[in-house]
């Protein structure tokens, strides 16, 4: 994506993917935060959770999913036609209200590919969602009418994996096999650990990718709090207290958005998997595994459900070690895919854990960076909290 912007900076974890898609392009050219359009959206009758159409004007066809689905769409739109918020928005800041009003040609024909998609899919084939807008378009505005003779006969890039693993080759280890390497891996003391703090410094991608510092906090069982700090915008926080999480940053039509659904199973997921010792056979339901090839290197990976989220961890062959954890949640235009690549594996308290890893969703990428992990820290219980609106200090 050529969004590149001060507030994906400020989008401090995989479970905002959505959100920090919407402020990527938003933010790009407003320098300072504006109070949000809608100040007090609706909600839906008997839930917190706040519609598309009620917290956006302008809302014709994707109508009845939450506003961070919503905002996911957009992330798939522009992922799957290479294209930027502004390519179809004439939007110049992040008053939410120019969305509403524009009406460029692209955002037309966008609204009417999304009847077609929904169509052929309900018609040709029984509803399944298998013809998204990647399907045809796969990064490009202009779908390729012929094939290429180039890609034909170029040699292919290794790492092709799509969201939903490939079926299983004869002889692939079970999900028990590959789970119990993994415990051995990663160290007998992962059972005693019962929480860590994480400091280091987090870069986000685009012109303004210089260096923050951050702070992550866990507690077992599934605890979570990533703070990344900005003086000038206000901090992003993203939490998951056990059983609710938020994410609160700058530049967000939502100051404070609760998360519902898939995508609050999705950031449940995302903190059990901070302690080792959740990665077993219970984690997820309907498990199953694959092989596969990041970077030139065996992967087994196993797949399942968390709730209505899709989980699927890629485990290095050799080490055994979880380098990669791809979670997935579905909106009406196809999957939203949030991936962490863990890297740099070192000792703390006995347990392997990552100094380096990069999350990666539809439109953005955020590595972070460990100087200082300490284990077995009391955390005071109001970290993981519902965070404060972001604002500058
Ligand atoms: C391919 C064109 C396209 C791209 C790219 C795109 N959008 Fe949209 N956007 C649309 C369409 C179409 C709608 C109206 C959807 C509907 O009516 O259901 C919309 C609606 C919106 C709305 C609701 C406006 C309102 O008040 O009604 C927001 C906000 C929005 N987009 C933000 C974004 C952001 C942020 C990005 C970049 C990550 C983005 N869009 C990328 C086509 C696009
Ligand atoms: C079945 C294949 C197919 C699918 C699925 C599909 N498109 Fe398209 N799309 C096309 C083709 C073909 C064109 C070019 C049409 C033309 O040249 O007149 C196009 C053109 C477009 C354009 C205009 C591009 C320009 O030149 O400005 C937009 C915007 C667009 N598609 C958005 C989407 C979105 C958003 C989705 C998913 C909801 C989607 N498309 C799904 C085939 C598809």
């Amino acid at each position: 994506m050529r969004v590149g912007s001060k507030s994906m900076l400020g989008a401090a974890a995989g479970i905002a993917v959505v959100w920090m898609v919407a402020v990527a392009c938003v933010s790009a050219q407003a320098p300072k935060p504006a109070a949000p359009a809608a100040a007090a959206p609706a909600q839906v009758p008997g839930s917190n959770q706040l519609l598309a159409e009620n917290v956006f004007k302008n809302v014709t066809v994707l109508r009845g999913i939450p506003v961070d689905e919503f905002m996911g769409t957009m992330g798939v739109f522009s992922a799957a036609l290479g294209i930027s918020c502004e390519d179809c928005h004439t939007a110049s800041s992040n008053d939410w209200a120019n969305y509403a009003t524009d009406t460029s040609p692209r955002k037309m024909m966008a609204r009417q590919m999304v009847v077609m998609m929904t169509t052929l899919n309900k018609q040709f084939f029984g509803g399944r969602q298998v013809v998204t807008c990647y399907s045809c378009h796969r990064g490009a505005l202009r779908p390729r009418v012929t094939p290429s003779l180039v890609q034909l006969y170029a040699s292919v890039s290794a790492d092709e994996l799509d969201v939903l693993l490939p079926p299983a080759p004869p002889g692939t280890p079970t999900p028990a096999q590959i789970i119990e390497k993994y415990t051995k891996a990663v160290g007998a003391s992962a059972a005693k650990l019962r929480s860590y703090t994480v400091k280091g410094s987090y870069t986000g991608y685009g012109p303004e990718g210089f260096p923050r510092p951050f702070e992550l906090y866990a507690n077992a069982p599934n605890q979570k709090a990533l703070i990344v700090r900005d003086n000038e915008a206000g901090d992003s926080t993203t939490i998951f207290s056990g059983t609710a999480g938020w994410v609160s940053a700058p530049f967000r039509p939502v100051a404070v958005l609760e998360l519902h659904g898939a995508e609050l199973d999705s950031a449940r997921a995302d903190a059990e998997m901070m302690f080792p010792v959740n990665v077993n056979l219970k984690a997820l339901t309907n498990l199953r595994s694959s092989i596969d090839f990041i970077n030139d290197r065996t992967v087994l990976a196993v797949q399942g459900n968390k709730g209505n989220a899709l989980v699927t961890m890629y485990f290095d062959e050799e080490t055994g070690l979880m380098t990669r954890l791809v979670r997935s949640t579905g909106s009406p235009v196809g999957r939203l895919p949030v991936q962490t690549d863990f890297s740099d594996f070192r000792d703390v308290a006995g347990v392997k854990l990552p100094f380096k890893w990069t999350t990666t969703w539809l439109d953005g990428r955020a590595n972070y960076e460990a100087t200082e992990i300490q284990a077995n820290v009391t955390i005071p219980a109001t970290r993981f909290a519902r965070p404060a609106p972001a604002k500058p200090y």
